[in-house]
């Protein structure tokens, strides 16, 4: 198992999610990015090509250190100051309102405690600050739905952690935030049961 999550998955992973579609939709969703931003699940750094101009630095978390090398060459590339840490994004070592922009691409699936994650993120927001999400999540559509419950266990298994399940919006929710915009579509070429989507904004509610 070791050999699959260390050396198998992140390749897999970084050969898939850096496909045409996901590109352009990291593109789309991060053109908001700006100012102090926090990346939360980091992976092997694919939002960095995305990042417009108007970020001044971009503090990352991972508990993973995938593709060490590509991420480095992918930090290269860009004209801010990226910092890599190492840690799970449950337990944030930044001080409150820090933040401009958290963004969470296809990581709220995967993080073992999403809530207490998100209250994370509520809390190192600015009040002005905004959530960018883009995540893959739980159907509306029952019979959908009832599939991603049964596939889960062996989702969880072979994406390392990833949930098919999990309703993103009710779990922003729950972690003290509030919704601004959300859509709701479909990955395209992706089985419905990993491709339902869930994009938008989110803000801290007011103190
Ligand atoms: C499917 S990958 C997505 C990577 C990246 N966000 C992207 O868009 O390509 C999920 C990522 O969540 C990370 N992750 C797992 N547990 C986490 C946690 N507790 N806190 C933060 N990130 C976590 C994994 O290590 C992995 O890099």
């Amino acid at each position: 198992m070791e050999l699959y999550s260390r050396h198998i998955f992140p390749r897999l992973m970084d050969w898939v999610m850096s496909g045409e579609a996901f590109q352009r939709l990291r593109a789309d969703l991060l053109q908001d990015a700006r100012g102090e931003v926090l990346e939360i699940g980091f992976g092997t750094g694919l939002n960095l090509a995305h990042y417009p101009a108007s970020v001044s630095n971009l503090s990352a978390v991972d508990p993973a250190d995938l593709l060490p090398h590509r991420v480095s060459e992918r930090i290269a590339t860009v004209s801010f100051p990226v910092r890599t840490t190492q840690i799970t994004a449950e337990i944030l070592p930044y001080p409150n309102r820090q933040f401009d922009r958290v963004v969470s691409t296809w990581t709220l699936c995967t993080i073992p405690d999403p809530v207490q994650a998100l209250r994370e993120v509520a809390r190192v927001l600015k009040p002005e600050g905004t959530l960018l999400f883009l995540e893959h999540g739980r159907s509306d559509d029952r019979t959908i739905a009832a599939w991603q419950d049964r596939l889960n266990p062996i989702q969880n298994v072979i994406g390392c952690g990833c949930h098919l399940n999990r309703p993103i919006d009710r779990l922003i929710t729950q972690g003290g935030l509030r919704i601004a915009h959300l859509d709701r579509f479909l990955l395209p070429d992706v089985p419905r049961i990993a491709g339902e989507m869930y994009r938008g904004r989110a803000t801290p509610f007011p103190a």
